[in-house]
């Protein structure tokens, strides 16, 4: 098979007419390239695999099976979100999969970040190959490929991951209808697809979830106050109207105590790190300036709200030295 490669003189998509005509003409190559057959989609709910979904409904309704495989590391509403989206709004064909336990209980103990990372990884592949066996007669896999991926293991900068590591019977034929697109341009076509801004314009995430922001070896306790900590961010940020401007923020809990106070009584508990930064590439990244009155804020709301914390800290470290991420 011919992979499809982006024209050198493709108008960059950037408004909802262009991202329209794009959705178009896509609609009916899929349904020339997939007839009556069926497709299989690991349906994340980030941007990417969310168009690419909306996308296959459009053409072809339920013969598309969306798998949406709940690893525990997810953010605080992402799961329900992704169903009433797909299943309930949607009407797609979505397979909802609680591994939450499944996952944590294969990282239990574990603390080195890269043995995490693979643990996540094998631990989806696992989850989601024993998903695509129980169903009869699929014969394609949608990817939410993206031209970025491409470029960026062309050039050997990363490995480009999607699908890799699925065993031999089920490497299916693949679908990949926003191959050939920038990232702002999959926003435009989720826009123009009806996704919620929400969906469309999330930040990045990564792979592994809240896992790679809870330190060492992770317990359901300390990943509880990261996930409850991180929504109240999310929702703080959006009320200072911040949400689209930040390139990425997010909270960490690390794996450390200290002593507080609490209603005359001594608490020994954690911290709760705030990161929020700015980049174009995330191969460096500066501090965003926080207004000291949302620091107060989010100081007050996460030690009151968010059980086993109290304190709250701010990352003032740029990329370089320090990663975006903790892990
Ligand atoms: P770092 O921490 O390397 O992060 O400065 C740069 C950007 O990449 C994201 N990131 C990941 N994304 N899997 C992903 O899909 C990962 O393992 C991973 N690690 C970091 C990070 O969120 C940031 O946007």
């Amino acid at each position: 098979m011919v992979l499809e490669s982006r024209p050198e003189n493709m108008q960059r998509i950037n408004g909802p007419a262009l991202a329209q005509a794009y959705i178009d003409e896509r609609i009916a190559m899929l349904r020339e390239q997939i007839g009556e057959k069926k497709v299989l989609l690991a349906l994340s709910g980030g941007v990417d695999s969310s168009v690419v979904a909306a996308m296959l409904i459009r053409a072809i309704g339920r013969q598309l099976t969306c798998v949406h495989v709940n690893h525990g590391l997810l953010r605080k509403g992402e799961p329900e979100q992704v169903i009433r989206v797909f299943r309930d709004e949607m009407d797609a064909n979505l397979i909802y999969v609680d591994a939450v336990d499944r996952f944590l209980d294969k990282l239990a103990g574990v603390a080195d970040p890269e043995t995490k990372r693979k643990i996540i990884g094998a631990e989806f592949i696992e989850v989601f190959a024993e998903e695509a066996r129980k169903l009869d007669g699929i014969s394609f896999l949608g990817q939410g490929t993206i031209w970025p991926d491409i470029l960026e293991s062309e050039a050997g900068i990363k490995a480009h991951h999607n699908a890799g590591g699925l065993p031999e019977d089920l490497r299916f034929e693949l679908v990949e209808p926003v191959r050939i697109l920038f990232k702002d341009e999959v926003r435009e076509v989720g826009r123009a697809l009806g996704l919620p801004a929400g969906m469309v314009e999330r930040q990045p995430f990564p792979g592994p979830g809240l896992g790679v922001r809870c330190p060492g070896a992770i317990t359901r306790e300390r990943l509880e106050a990261v996930r409850e900590s991180d929504a109240i961010l999310r929702e703080e940020f959006a009320a200072a109207g911040l949400a689209g401007k930040v390139w990425q923020y997010f909270t960490v809990v690390p794996d450390f105590k200290s002593t507080g106070i609490r209603d005359g009584k001594r608490t020994f508990e954690w911290p709760v790190i705030i990161r929020a930064v700015n980049t174009t590439d995330a191969m460096s990244a500066t501090v965003e300036e926080l207004p000291f009155a949302l620091m107060q804020k989010l100081v007050g709301r996460i030690t009151a709200e968010v059980r086993g914390v109290n304190r709250v800290l701010y990352d003032f470290t740029p990329k370089p030295c320090a990663t975006i991420e903790y892990e």
